[in-house]
């Protein structure tokens, strides 16, 4: 008897650490390379996750120009957005990581939205911005940072950035994913494509069809 207890308890030792082991991977983001580089050929289909390597590089490959602006801000949120992920830049495929340059107007607004693949670091260039993320639990943590001053939004949580002063703002963020993903909440919830029924979003909003048509009318596609 003493011996299977013996045995048992080890077997749940083994099967706990097991269990560690085999969950490791899944705290980390996108999962550690298995060779120095994998320049991503976006002309294959992806595979079971990120994409097939191109089969010959060259150093072209390892640089992108395109995170230098001036974007063009003259839209309804006075933002504009230019992504390093694995689609523009496939140099960073299974490198786990992806930057974007996000150029406000005066009074511009990045719009309350989430990465759910990467934690966001970001380092503001020029002008005053507010920045703020929430917590699930609904606490707004946010601060008005100017140039040389960084921030850290952990993933998956919603955020937003304003640019609160006279000029032009300039940000550089920073991601732990090849694509990080973006849901945008206003045009997840009014701009999808069908449409979410006006039924949830009265109900879920407290308001009416006529509010609830007046906002998709601005997010439709
Ligand atoms: C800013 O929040 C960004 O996603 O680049
Ligand atoms: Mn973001």
């Amino acid at each position: 008897m003493a011996t299977l207890q013996i045995s048992s308890s080890s077997l749940f030792r083994y099967f706990f650490l097991t269990l560690c082991l085999f969950a490791i991977p899944s705290l980390s983001s996108d999962s550690d390379p298995l060779q120095d580089f994998c320049v991503g050929d976006l002309k294959a289909s992806p595979s079971i996750n990120g994409f097939p390597c191109k089969s010959s590089v060259s150093a072209s490959d390892f640089f992108f120009s395109g995170l230098g602006g001036p974007l063009n801000t003259s839209n309804a949120n006075g933002v504009s957005v230019a992504p390093a992920n694995v689609l523009t830049f496939p140099g960073l495929n299974t490198l786990g990581l992806s930057m974007n340059n996000v150029e406000f107007a005066p009074g511009g607004v990045n719009p309350p939205h989430s990465h759910p693949r990467a934690t966001e670091a970001g380092i503001v260039i020029e002008g005053s911005v507010f920045v703020g993320f929430l917590t699930t639990n609904n606490t707004l943590f946010s601060k008005v940072l100017n140039a040389g001053e960084m921030f850290v939004v952990p993933r998956g949580l919603v955020h937003f950035q304003w640019n609160v002063g006279k000029v032009k703002a300039r940000l550089i963020t920073s991601f732990n994913s090849q694509l990080p993903g973006s849901a945008v909440l206003p045009s997840t919830l009014f701009g999808s494509n069908p449409t979410i029924p006006n039924a949830v979003l009265t109900k879920t909003f407290r308001t009416d069809d006529v509010t609830v048509n007046k906002l998709k009318s601005k997010f439709a596609v």
